[in-house]
């Protein structure tokens, strides 16, 4: 069991939870995590050293001797690997193609949930994902699922400039046979299909005002 709050935000790609999530972590003062960054972290290195993603025991002795590391930088989560900062590399589009077939790889997801958990051993969190209330902290207090139509996310990806197969990541996020994208046991659902920022901020304070009621 872990000693420190975790609140956790889980829902499809484009959902707005990475945004609602860094304005509750702020609210509350606690750390951010995107799970998503690590599994990103992780398909930019797949693809700068080439592992084949066929072959699991290739992908465990390449897990085993990788130096994958996180640091705080101004309160926000920053990984390396092999000593780079990969954050400016996590929205590349190989990284978009890569990561949803990387995190359906059962020795993948197992690595990074030991290194979830270990977070809240450490610190008080908001973390936000596709498994984080159904599978790494499913016995959280307090869980949210958030959800808009694929239009909409599909929109919200374009505008941010990004080329990015959202439908393509949904089914496979949704299909696969390890943590597939679920809304977990118990938790609160927002539709985020009409939110504009000020809306979005509403929603957030719907999160806060629950999290109130259940402490
Ligand atoms: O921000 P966006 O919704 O586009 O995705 P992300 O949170 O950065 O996650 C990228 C990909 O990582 C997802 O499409 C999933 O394939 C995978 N992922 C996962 O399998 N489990 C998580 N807890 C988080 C991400």
């Amino acid at each position: 069991m872990f000693i420190h709050q975790v609140i956790t935000i889980d829902g499809p790609a484009a959902s707005g939870k990475s945004v609602a999530g860094q304005v509750l972590a702020e609210k509350l003062g606690y750390l951010f995590v995107s799970s998503g960054h690590f599994y990103r972290a992780l398909a930019w290195a797949a693809d700068r050293y080439k592992i084949d993603l066929s072959k699991s025991e290739v992908i465990a002795r390449w897990l085993e001797q990788l130096s994958f590391q996180h640091k705080i930088i101004d309160s926000e989560l920053h990984l390396f690997i092999d000593g780079q900062d990969v954050t400016s590399h996590l929205n590349d589009e190989v990284v978009n193609k890569l990561v949803s077939p990387l995190a359906a790889i059962p020795v993948v997801r197992n690595f990074l949930f030991t290194r979830f958990r270990s977070l809240a051993d450490q610190y008080d969190l908001v973390m936000e994902g596709r498994d984080i209330g159904s599978v790494v902290f499913p016995e959280a207090k307090y869980k949210f699922y958030l959800d808009a139509s694929p239009e909409v996310r599909a929109r919200r990806r374009a505008n941010q400039g990004i080329i990015d197969s959202v439908t393509q990541r949904d089914q496979q996020d949704s299909t696969r046979t390890t943590a597939p994208l679920v809304i977990p046991e118990g938790a609160t659902v927002i539709d985020t299909s009409n939110l504009t920022i000020f809306q979005t901020h509403q929603a957030i304070e719907q999160m806060m005002e629950k999290i109130k009621i259940l402490s």
